[in-house]
């Protein structure tokens, strides 16, 4: 296997230093459409996961620790959809495409240990809420704050461990020749099929990191709602059932989503024809995950709307306490 650089002799190659991201093709009508629509989403999700991690943090009543991996998630959401959105809204805004070959990595190396960092969150929380419904008398017995933040800490520190690995093997590859990436950010199989080095071996890295980063959370969260569902169904009451079933549903439809993309993304080997398609599954976990979970695993919540009808009192409070106070 050659690649481009290799056929050329030394004197010839020129190292890229700075990387074009083409983004999505369209003209000016279609950037401006996508600018707005963007803008829209970036705003939308980084309110949403803002005003979540404020009501758990002010609320008391919701200092447990399935509000504490909410808070995480929402914590980790804005991060994430930050390291994405607002790159891509300037270049969309300017006209100014390019990133520089280190801006690139670190643009992959942090969105990646927010993704891998996210599976793992939800795959504890799914645990969580198995143990809540399907072990409830012995709940507070396994979900101690001890577990809750060992599994949080965990989460963090497997999705840096596994892309730091990664990254350690990406810095060593050379970049020449071409240097227009097919994609809206710099995600790792874009970037990669621009080295002018052998990739065999990351390219196995990876695959075997996003194998054992996505399926086992997965399988995780499956095997956890299915046994929710079951118990839901010993529930006598039929509105008992609806209820349970409802919020299943949605947060399965949202796992689902999200690591059925980066299943396909990551894992599954690529053939030029899903290219485009790659896109397209790369804007739902990136763009349209961080928007989707406040709404479903959050504001749907009951305890969670409780603590949102509190907060004109609360302000009505401060303000009195401010008026008494001059
Ligand atoms: C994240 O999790 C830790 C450990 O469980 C918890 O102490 C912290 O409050 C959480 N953060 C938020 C914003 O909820």
């Amino acid at each position: 296997y050659m690649s481009p650089c290799q056929n050329l002799n030394g004197a010839n190659k020129t190292m890229t230093t700075e990387f074009i991201l083409l983004g999505f093709s369209g003209g000016q009508g279609v950037q401006i459409l996508l600018l707005l629509l963007f803008l829209a989403i970036y705003m939308l999700t980084i309110g949403g996961n803002l005003l979540i991690i404020l009501l758990i943090v002010s609320d008391h009543h919701l200092h447990t620790p399935m509000y504490y991996f909410l808070g995480n998630l929402s914590c980790l959401e804005t991060f994430y959809s930050s390291v994405i959105l607002p790159r891509m809204l300037y270049s969309l805004l300017t006209g100014d495409r390019s990133i520089s070959l280190i801006g690139c990595i670190t643009q992959f190396y942090i969105f990646g240990i927010l993704v891998t960092t996210e599976c793992f969150l939800l795959a504890a929380m799914s645990f969580d809420r198995y143990l809540a419904i399907c072990k409830p008398l012995h709940y507070t017995n396994y979900m101690s704050d001890r577990l809750c933040i060992q599994l949080t800490v965990g989460s963090w520190l497997g999705g840096s461990l596994a892309i730091t690995i990664t990254i350690s093997f990406m810095s060593q590859l050379v970049f020449c020749g071409m240097n227009e990436i097919d994609h809206f950010f710099c995600d790792f199989g874009p970037v990669i099929n621009l080295s002018c080095s052998n990739t065999r071996i990351i390219g196995t890295l990876v695959f075997i990191m996003s194998s054992l980063c996505a399926f086992p959370p997965f399988l995780l969260t499956w095997a956890s709602y299915v046994c929710i569902i079951i118990s839901v169904l010993r529930v006598p009451s039929i509105s008992g059932r609806q209820k349970a079933f409802s919020t299943c549903s949605s947060h399965l439809v949202v796992v689902t989503v999200f690591y059925g993309t980066l299943i396909i993304v990551y894992v599954v080997p690529k053939a030029n024809s899903l290219r485009e398609l790659n896109k397209v599954f790369s804007l739902l976990y990136t763009i349209l995950t961080p928007l989707v979970n406040p709404l479903v695993y959050s504001l749907k919540n009951k305890d969670v709307q409780e603590a949102l009808k509190k907060i004109p009192t609360k302000l009505a409070f401060l303000a009195g306490f401010r008026n008494t106070q001059l």
